[in-house]
């Protein structure tokens, strides 16, 4: 290994900063040496951290918990992607040997009218959260827990439910989107439960509530399909569409229902 190796490299990150929601933001530029393809970008910006809380100065606030792409605590926009430049991953999985080529990393929150600025880099995603609570939870009396497998769930239903339920709740979607829109993501919640055996006699309820606060919350979707080219979850574009048509679905039951 090399002397270059084992000192890192020299990055430039250019990152938003912004007392609270109500002061202005602008970015401020800082050279960060030491930098090695294995970390990742918040990695990057702990080091930044360490040596600004060393010097005395306020270090730049930003969200994660995880960091193994299972919470969806992180999230910003890297050089104008929401989470990063490398696809369908979170902002914690954005590990600088995915992209050796790029040395300036402009990172700001993740922008949304749906996602006010909390502090430089974190936002108050709380809207998602209004989504998911107006769905609640499933109220059925089911009557003693039986056995497990007394129930059956068509193998079909089961992997359409585990696919949807992958969400993350990050809101990259949302920021991806030029309207703001969260369809990808509601249709997501909707659809992780939707087919399922106890959760279907509440079907009609959930999406008529959690498209309303949808609605209230986000923007319009008009088929772009940038969210689903940030979703570090995988989420199809089906959700999209899985929407409207749960919503029409309340008026409209299908036979098998
Ligand atoms: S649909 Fe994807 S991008 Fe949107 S909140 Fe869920 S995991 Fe994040
Ligand atoms: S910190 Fe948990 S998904 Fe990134």
């Amino acid at each position: 290994m090399t002397g270059d190796q084992q000192a890192g490299r020299t990055v430039t990150v250019q990152a938003w900063r912004q007392a609270h929601g109500q002061a202005p933001g602008r970015f401020e530029s800082y050279r960060v040496d030491g930098v090695t393809d294995e970390m990742s970008l918040l990695e990057v910006l702990d080091l930044l951290n360490d040596r600004l809380v060393a010097e005395g100065t306020e270090p730049i606030a930003f969200d994660s918990d995880c960091r193994e792409g299972v919470c969806g605590e992180c999230g910003v926009t890297v050089n104008g992607r929401p989470h990063g430049p490398t696809a369908n991953t979170p902002s914690c999985r954005q590990h600088l040997r995915q992209f050796p080529d790029v040395d300036v990393f402009r990172i700001e929150p993740l922008r949304s009218a749906a996602f006010p600025v909390v502090k430089d880099l974190v936002v108050d995603r709380s809207a998602l959260d209004r989504v998911i609570a107006t769905g609640g939870h499933v109220a059925v009396d089911a009557g003693q827990a039986g056995d497990a497998d007394a129930t059956a769930v068509p193998h079909q239903r089961a992997e359409t439910a585990l696919d949807f339920a992958a969400c993350i709740g990050c809101g990259a979607c949302v920021a991806a989107c030029p309207n703001g829109s969260a369809h990808l993501f509601t249709g997501a919640k909707l659809l992780h439960l939707a087919e399922l055996t106890y959760a279907r006699a509440e079907r009609g309820r959930r999406a008529g509530a959690m498209t309303a606060a949808m609605e209230a919350e986000f923007g319009p979707c008009s088929s772009f399909g940038e969210c689903a080219q940030v979703c570090p979850a995988g989420i199809e574009l089906s959700a999209v569409a899985a929407v409207s048509r749960e919503r029409l679905r309340r008026g409209w039951r299908r036979k098998d229902d």
